[in-house]
């Protein structure tokens, strides 16, 4: 599919579809009314039958109005006009994508993209309506027999324009596609990682694209052995591995295109390709959904994948440990203590708590390789903070107040939110261990503040930093389907990070 910016009059398009809004109580917008008066009032009798309203999300296809050029006019209902915000935006997009999908249209050009929202321009329009067209039109179909995908029902539309009111608007609408086309490969990439079944994608198998991903955006990636794991001293990822005939791997990624001698931001994302629980065994029911455990991995990489393509001047590393958690008669056993690269011991309580197992190792070597300018990690680590926020935002802890407000900013700013959670040194006294230094989940108050208590283990590993810890287990995936969050708020913050570099140049 491809993707263009343009500036036209909606009755004079000849193309297959023409996308414009109704808002509530059959008020049309602008490009409706435009299209009704060029046909006679044709858009006003249908709605007068009672086909339209303009109810949010509503949609109708028209076909052949006389007076205009394109085959078909795609109705879609905008709520009520003093309702109309970002939320309202996405969400028309939505209903249209899903509504043209449905027609045979080869081409079209949307008219949403004239709505103004408050405090918004037309960047942030054609972004926005961009990055939910790609969303809509994302399929996964490569655990299909090859008999099947023949068969799969082709997507017909080719091009896609987003129209803007005035020429003087092209430039601001060219930006907001450039970056969504940006942020949807990272976030396609992100999906299909997650989508993949853990037979396939292995540590190995991460590894390998993590190295192709670099070769293709022409930066660095590193891949770390068991044996280079064990020199380092990473006893607590490598505990998480013992109990899998899959050989650990740690990813790095190092992409450094800003000033130099400028210290890098850091993505440190957990790679668990399949989560079992190991001998603290999770349940049967939704256990097929811990193939997903590695989603924050794979954003690392999505990341990595956008910020290649926009050549963002700036220096930025990933970390990336990958591995299985599955029980075995080398596993990891409740009670057992490892010690960390940091020198901290740990009694494993919980071998289902594995996440902040590989993930302190990696944090670790993150910040004693590359002293971090700031660090971000991001983990599908509890279920607990799924119950907290549900899959609207994705939790978010820091020991750094400017970080989590630009990082909140970043998520509202593009549509994928985060939610601040406390790390108050409280929390601290309910991870005291009786035989280590720190125990790997609660040892009073078991069932309070979990995804919390998931990120006060991690804070003992980056006090020396400027942190930030994103649990992303409600929001990596919806359903049975990965959405490649959080990889757009991190290229918006990724965005507003070299923006501000320049600034300071
Ligand atoms: N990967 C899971 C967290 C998870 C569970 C994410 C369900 C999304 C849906 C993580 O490794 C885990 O098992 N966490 C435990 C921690 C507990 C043992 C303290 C959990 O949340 O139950
Ligand atoms: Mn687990
Ligand atoms: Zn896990």
């Amino acid at each position: 599919m491809e993707y263009f910016v343009k500036s036209g009059n909606p009755e004079k398009q000849r193309v297959a579809c023409v996308i414009a809004g109704i808002f509530d109580r059959r008020n049309p917008s602008d490009a409706a009314r435009t299209l009704d008066e060029a046909s006679n009032g044709t858009i006003g009798g249908i709605m007068r039958r009672g086909d339209m309203d303009g109810k949010l999300g509503q949609t109708l296809v028209l076909h052949n109005l006389t007076g205009v050029f394109c085959d078909r006019v795609l109705l879609v209902g905008l709520g009520r006009e003093r309702d109309f915000d970002e939320s309202a935006f996405r969400r028309v997009h939505v209903a249209a994508a899903r509504a043209l999908r449905g027609t045979g249209a080869i081409d079209a050009i949307d008219y949403l993209t004239h709505l103004q929202v408050k405090g918004r321009d037309f960047c942030w329009n054609v972004q926005q309506a961009a990055l939910v067209f790609t969303g809509e039109y994302y399929r996964f179909d490569a655990m299909r027999g090859a008999k099947a995908r023949e068969e799969l029902p082709k997507t017909k539309l080719e091009r896609l324009t987003f129209d803007v009111p005035r020429r003087s608007d092209l430039p601001a609408g060219e930006k907001g596609l450039v970056e969504a086309l940006a942020i949807d490969k990272g976030v396609s990439l992100a999906k299909d990682l997650g989508n993949l079944p853990g037979n396939v994608c292995t540590p190995g198998y991460l590894a390998e694209q993590a190295q192709k991903l670099a070769d293709a955006g022409k930066f660095k990636a590193r891949i770390l052995e068991q044996a280079e794991l064990e020199k380092l001293g990473m006893g607590s990822f490598l505990s998480v591995s013992k109990g899998s005939r899959q050989p650990p791997k740690l990813i790095v990624l190092e992409y450094l295109k800003g000033p130099k001698g400028e210290k890098p931001v850091a993505l440190v994302g957990k790679g668990l390709t399949f989560d079992a629980g190991g001998i603290s065994i999770k349940p049967a029911d939704k256990m097929d959904e811990m193939k997903f455990d590695m989603c924050g991995g794979a954003a690392v990489l999505g990341a990595f994948a956008a910020v290649a393509e926009l050549k963002l001047p700036i220096n930025l590393v990933g970390v990336v440990p990958a591995s299985e958690n599955l029980p075995d008669g080398q596993a990891n056993k409740p009670g057992d203590v490892v010690t960390s690269m940091a020198g901290i011991t740990i009694e494993i309580l919980n071998t289902d708590a594995e996440g902040r197992l590989i993930l302190c190792d990696a944090l670790t070597y993150a910040e004693k390789t590359f002293e971090p300018a700031v660090c971000i990690d991001m983990a599908t680590l509890t279920g607990a903070c799924v119950v907290a926020l549900g899959s609207h935002a994705s939790g978010l802890f820091s020991n750094h107040s400017g970080l989590a407000r630009s990082l909140l900013s970043a998520g509202e700013q593009i549509g994928d939110r985060l939610w601040e959670l406390p790390l108050w040194p409280e929390y601290e006294s309910q991870i005291k261990s009786e035989f280590a230094d720190v125990a790997n989940i609660a040892t009073v108050g078991a069932r309070e503040a979990g995804a919390i208590i998931g990120a006060t283990f991690l804070h003992k590993f980056t006090r020396k930093m400027r942190w930030a810890h994103l649990d992303i287990a409600g929001t990596a995936w919806h359903g049975k389907k990965a959405t490649g969050r959080p990889v757009p708020m991190l290229v918006q913050y990724l965005s507003d990070y070299a923006a501000k570099l320049q600034e300071e140049a």
